[in-house]
C-alpha cells in the first residue's frame, strides 16, 4: 500500500458519495460500485462526486486497498466478501428496521452488527466506523486538524495496523479519530446507543467506548 490507499466504495447512496466527495476532495484515488439495479452511475457519480471512479465489484475489489461497505444493512449479503480476504473493510453499516425491515436473527444475536459482517470472511480486516453520523453531518462537520470543537469519529476492529489505517483517513476527512479497540465494541456505536448521531469530542467519545466507564456512567 502506498501512503494514500485506494479507497473502493460499495454503495453509491447518500453515505456512499458523500465520502466520494470527501475522500476526492482529501487526494485519495476512489472506485465505487453502486447496485446492479442503478442505471447510468458513471452520469450521476460525475455529478455528484466528480473524480471517484465507476467500476465492476471485481475491479474495485482487485483495485482497492480499503474497501467501504455502505449498502443497506439488509443487502449485506450481496457484496462480495469472499473476495475480501485479507483487505481492509470498514463497515459503515447500521442495521435499521425500517429500512431492513425486521430481522429476527440478528436481534437474537448478541454479537454486534459489524462481527455478524465479519464471520462473512473472517479473513478481512474489518474495522466499524464511518456510521454513528448523518451522511450530511460527514461535510457540514469536517474540519481541518487541529480545529476547535473538531468531531470525534470511532474506529474500531480486531486489527490493530487496520484501525491505524482508517484512523488516517478518517483524520483526511475532517474528523478525530478515536481508537475504540477490539470489533465487539461496535456495539456501542450501534442505534440506540449513546454514541448513535451524537457530536462528541474525542475525549467524550473515548469515554462511552470504554465498557467500564459506560458501566460506571
Ligand atoms: N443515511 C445516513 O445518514 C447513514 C449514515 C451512516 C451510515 N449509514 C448506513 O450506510 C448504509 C448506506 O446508507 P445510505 O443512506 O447511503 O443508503 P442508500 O442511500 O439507500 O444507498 C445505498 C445504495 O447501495 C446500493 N446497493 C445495494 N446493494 C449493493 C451492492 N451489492 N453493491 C453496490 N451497491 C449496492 C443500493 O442500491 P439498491 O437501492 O438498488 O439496493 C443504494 O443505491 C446503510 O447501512 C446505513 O444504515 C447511513
Amino acid at each position: 500500500m502506498t501512503d494514500r490507499p485506494v479507497i473502493g466504495i460499495f454503495g453509491a447512496g447518500k453515505v456512499g458519495t458523500a465520502l466520494a466527495r470527501l475522500l476526492v476532495a482529501a487526494g485519495y484515488e476512489v472506485r465505487i460500485a453502486g447496485s446492479p439495479r442503478q442505471t447510468a452511475l458513471d452520469l450521476l457519480v460525475s455529478v455528484v462526486a466528480p473524480g471517484a471512479i465507476v467500476t465492476s465489484p471485481e475491479e474495485l475489489v482487485a483495485a482497492a486497498d480499503v474497501i467501504i461497505v455502505a449498502v443497506p444493512f439488509g443487502k449485506g449479503p450481496t457484496v462480495p466478501w469472499p473476495r475480501f480476504d485479507g483487505k481492509i473493510v470498514v463497515d459503515a453499516m447500521n442495521y435499521w428496521p425500517p429500512i431492513d425491515g425486521r430481522i429476527a436473527e440478528v436481534e437474537a444475536d448478541s454479537r454486534s452488527t459489524s462481527e455478524l459482517n465479519q464471520a462473512r470472511n473472517p479473513a478481512a480486516r474489518l474495522v466499524k466506523s464511518l456510521n454513528h453520523l448523518g451522511y450530511h453531518e460527514m461535510e457540514d462537520d469536517s474540519l481541518p486538524p487541529g480545529a476547535a470543537l473538531r468531531r470525534a469519529l470511532a474506529v474500531v476492529g480486531d486489527d490493530a495496523d487496520a484501525r491505524a489505517v482508517i484512523a488516517r483517513v478518517i483524520d483526511d476527512l475532517g474528523f478525530d479519530p478515536v481508537d475504540g479497540g477490539a470489533l465487539a465494541h461496535g456495539r456501542e456505536l450501534e442505534p440506540g446507543h449513546p454514541a448513535f448521531g451524537r457530536e462528541l469530542s474525542a475525549a467524550e467519545l473515548g469515554v462511552l467506548l470504554t465498557p467500564a466507564a459506560t458501566r460506571a456512567a
